[in-house]
């Protein structure tokens, strides 16, 4: 079977790494893909977006799977597009998709749920949103404790934590004001802020049967202990020991399953990837956000571990059987990812420098150098975006992961290369672990 991935990030390249080991695959092409995934796989050159270019291509080639790698295709329907050509494709619908594309659409799914999560209210305009916030908070400097989102995509940007109500009065001016995330910002909402660890879990659907992943945590801010600017994503590890088995359970019986049912229910069934973004505060996990793909850099570590056939899985969930397949087998040793990212990112960064140390990075025991923003160049790898490889490292502990992970950083340099130097850490710190809540 031919398949295809749609994107070109480090969630990409693992996953058409993965994929080209499967028994069922033999060629795996990936649109548009980046220096990596051309090693790895076919680069096929229609951008991620381009969804008439995308189908027509698979038609072309017979492509047996599409697995789309980020939200904003899913979210302008490509899925849709595919069936209704009848190509098989991994993802949800766009009616799903809004699970992410909206968060009214999500916070309204979660409420008629009864799943728990932050409470909220949702505002039209500038004026009424800036009433709620005076009517509410008569003083402007007191801390008060709520986050604004723009309600629709805004690429990880739309959302602003704040400190006062004043914070939020500003945050509600730029999104629907100032229109700083366009569209995305037609709708917003001010959430209640929660306080605790945050933890991605992810889970393969079917639309009835649910395959919960091993727990995984990202490193969202730019500097080591969680300081500076927000970021895709600097870095990851799975398993976490934040949440032992019985809270997994509990997440499974609490969010996903009424999440799915929620979603069936409202005629939005479905299919792919659920990634609950959760907050796991005193009063339980609560969840934050939901994604409807993989987590980038979440994915890196999961595929490492993940001896399964992956197209077996994925193919299983398109066609509606998730029911019978085998349990999912995994490396038991944990995987840390660590982002290496290019000067200046998540702000303005130059591109186009030379990549040194690649194949002896390779050359390490347990070690997988994944592609983010990477390009070749007459020849070279040279940076091509703000994060730029994900180096990602098993281990017999999340330290020895962790170790072999930065051994391989150590080989790997361009001009203004830089990491967080403490993926993994929060592991370790039993402050961090302090997660008391029991089910
Ligand atoms: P989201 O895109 O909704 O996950 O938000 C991005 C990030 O903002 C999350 O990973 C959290 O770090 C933070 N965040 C979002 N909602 C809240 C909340 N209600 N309380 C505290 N932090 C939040
Ligand atoms: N790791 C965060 C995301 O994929 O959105």
């Amino acid at each position: 079977m031919k398949v295809m991935v749609v994107g070109s990030n480090g969630r990409e390249h693992a996953l058409a790494w993965k994929l080209a080991q499967s028994a069922l695959v033999d060629r795996v092409f990936v649109a548009p893909g980046n220096a990596g995934t051309a090693a790895d796989a076919e680069n096929v050159s229609i951008s991620a977006t381009d969804i008439a270019g995308l189908l027509a291509f698979a038609q072309e080639n017979h492509v047996g799977l599409t697995v789309v790698g980020p939200e904003a295709p899913l979210c302008a329907g490509i899925v849709d597009a595919f069936q209704e050509a009848k190509l098989p494709i991994f993802g949800p619908a766009r009616n799903a998709a809004r699970l992410e594309g909206s968060k009214i659409f999500c916070k309204k799914l979660l409420r008629a749920a009864d799943v728990p999560t932050a409470d909220y209210q949702a505002f039209r305009d500038e004026e009424s949103a800036s009433q709620y916030m005076l009517d509410r908070y008569p003083n402007g400097t007191d801390p008060t404790p709520v986050v604004v989102k723009a309600d629709g995509l805004a690429a990880g940007k739309g959302v602003i934590v704040c400190k006062t109500r004043d914070d939020a009065l500003r945050a509600i001016a730029r999104i629907a004001g100032e229109r700083e995330f366009g569209s995305a910002g037609d709708e917003l909402i001010i959430e209640e802020r929660l306080d605790g660890q945050e933890a991605s879990i992810l889970a393969i659907t079917d639309g009835r049967t649910i395959v919960t992943l091993p727990p995984a945590q990202d490193h969202k801010p730019a500097g080591d202990n969680d300081t500076g600017p927000n970021t895709g994503g600097m870095g990851a590890f799975s398993p976490t020991p934040l949440l032992d088995a019985a809270t997994l359970d509990w997440v499974n019986e609490h969010v996903l399953v009424p999440t799915v049912h929620g979603l069936k229910r409202g005629r939005t069934p479905f299919t792919g990837v659920l990634y609950a973004g959760l907050m796991l505060t005193n009063q339980g996990p609560k969840v934050l956000e939901y994604n409807v793909r993989f987590g980038d850099p979440e994915c890196q570590p999961l595929m490492m571990r993940l001896k399964s056939d992956l197209a077996e899985l994925l193919l299983a969930a398109v066609e509606g059987r998730l029911d019978q397949i085998k349990p999912l087998e995994w490396d038991p040793r944990p995987a840390v990812c660590v982002v290496m990212a290019s000067e200046g990112y998540p702000g303005p960064y130059k591109t186009a420098f030379p990549i040194r140390g690649l194949e002896e990075a390779a050359k390490l025991d347990d070690v997988q150098v994944f592609h983010a923003g990477t390009k070749i160049v007459d020849g070279n790898v040279v940076t091509g975006g703000g994060r730029v490889l994900g180096v990602t490292a098993l281990g017999d502990s999340i330290s020895a992961a962790k170790l072999q992970a930065y051994k391989a950083v150590k080989c790997i340099r361009w001009h203004g290369a830089w990491c967080r130097k403490d993926i993994s850490d929060k592991a370790l710190n039993p402050d961090a672990m302090r997660f008391r809540w029991k089910p």
